[in-house]
């Protein structure tokens, strides 16, 4: 695959230095060099370790889930049925289809050894042989980088019985939803299915699955290695650890960060070179999350209890700034393209939703809006939500509402005379 020209341009930053240590590191990929950085010594211990004591480790460290939903990591795993008969799979999400996230694919493309052996200490605590990275269509460089590291890795002896397969996604945004996913691996049309039963219980082909985000399996080794004590020397209770932030808009320095979770708004702005223009608003996880005023911005830490107090998520801590020079208007019809186009179909409410939606803001912002539109989207934002099988509706009612809500005038000021 072709790797974009564009990905030059990205800065990035580490001050835990986990899991971008080897960025910048020549030819990291590569085996050797990646062992000479203490790659595998981590599953050197989880292989001297017992199944419970890693699942027990990761459960102390309250490892929270980084691909945006913040469910701890040891409890998923701990949801695998004892007495299960059947094959437990293990699936790495690497389909990071959340706009304004490009964090993932760093591990990935210049890690990919942290991810291998992040998922092969899962696989030893969970207790499975077969694992996948699912991994989007438009990663196609990055899949090769992924393959080539499992073969060094399995040539090594590093894998002992675990294989792992990485399975190209065809590029929608909704196959990044566990269940959508899980039937896609199966040959399906990726649709969400109805949770419960969980993935963990009943997943892939029927059978016990942990998914869990790219940087969720590569802190595993870090844990491991170091201890869950050392991973709470960053943040504090119910968010700790390092987290990758993905800045981009209205910065100079557009790029990946690490950080410890807590850090605050105004700190991760200094270290993407600043804003850009004067501050208007974020959108701090993701897309799917409600915008923040600059005045709301200020005390913000990005962790997962701050943003909950804002009315926010911290999601995949994709951060997106905008400044005045910025219509909100046309970021809502530029948001609600995207879902529409990426709405699977499979519920009404996101569907048709998403489509109106469209519809209503493309006619405020050609100039033949009426009052009444405002109100339609309000309500058509309060229908979808709660309402659809997997996040996806949400993830548009949520910011549309939002941005609506929060910039009311510019929306008014739409509206035909
Ligand atoms: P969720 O909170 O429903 O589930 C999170 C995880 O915990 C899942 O793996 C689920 O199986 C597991 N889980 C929850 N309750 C469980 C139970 N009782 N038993 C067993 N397992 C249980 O969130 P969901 O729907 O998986 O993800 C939503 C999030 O995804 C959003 O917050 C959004 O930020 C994020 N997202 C990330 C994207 C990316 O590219 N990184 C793209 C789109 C959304």
């Amino acid at each position: 695959g072709m790797m974009p020209e564009s990905e030059t341009i990205y800065s990035f930053g580490s001050v835990c230095n986990v899991l971008l240590k080897n960025r910048g590191v020549k030819d990291a990929t590569a085996l050797a060099v990646a062992k000479g950085n203490g790659a595998y010594q981590a599953l050197a211990k989880a292989g001297t370790m017992k199944p419970e004591e890693i699942l027990e480790e990761v459960k102390k460290a309250n490892l929270r889930g980084r691909g945006g939903a913040g469910f701890p990591a040891g409890v998923k795993w701990g949801f695998i049925p004892k007495d299960t008969d059947k094959p437990v799979y293990l699936i790495c999400n690497a389909d990071e289809g959340e706009p304004g996230t490009y964090k993932d694919r760093q591990i990935m493309e210049y890690d990919p050894h942290l991810l291998i052996e992040g998922m092969a200490i899962a696989a030893r605590a969970i207790g499975a042989r077969q694992a996948f990275i699912y991994i989007r269509g438009e990663f196609a460089w990055i899949a090769d980088i992924l393959e080539k590291a499992i073969g060094e890795a399995k040539a090594d002896g590093q894998l002992s019985e675990l294989d792992i397969i990485v399975h190209r996604g065809a590029g929608a945004y909704v196959c990044g939803e566990e269940t959508a996913l899980i039937e896609s691996i199966e040959g399906k049309r990726g649709q969400p299915r109805i949770r419960p039963p969980f993935p963990a219980v009943e997943g892939l082909y029927g059978c016990p699955t942990i998914v869990n985000n790219v940087e969720t399996l590569a802190s595993v080794p870090f844990i491991i290695e170091k201890g869950a004590e050392a991973f709470k020397q960053w943040g504090f209770e119910n968010n700790y650890g390092f987290k990758l932030f993905g800045i981009s808009g209205c910065v100079n320095k557009p790029g990946v960060y690490e950080y410890p979770l807590g850090v605050s708004f105004n700190e991760l702005m200094e270290a993407a070179g600043g804003v850009k223009g004067k501050l208007k608003a974020a959108i701090v996880g993701g897309l799917s999350v409600a915008i923040l005023k600059a005045e709301e911005l200020q005390d913000l830490t990005m962790d997962y209890d701050s943003c909950a107090k804002h009315g926010t998520g911290l999601g995949s801590g994709g951060i997106m700034v905008i400044s005045e020079d910025f219509s909100i208007p046309e970021l809502a019809l530029r948001t609600i393209k995207f879902y529409a186009h990426e709405s699977c179909g499979k519920c009404v409410p996101c569907r048709e939703g998403s489509y109106t939606l469209v519809k209503i803001l493309h006619k405020l912002l050609s100039g033949q809006g009426e009052a009444a539109d405002i109100e339609k989207i309000l309500g058509i934002c309060n229908t979808v939500r709660g309402l659809t099988l997997c996040p996806t509706g949400e993830a548009f009612a949520v910011p549309i509402q939002a941005m609506v809500e929060k910039f009311r005038s510019e929306f008014d000021a739409l509206i035909k005379k």
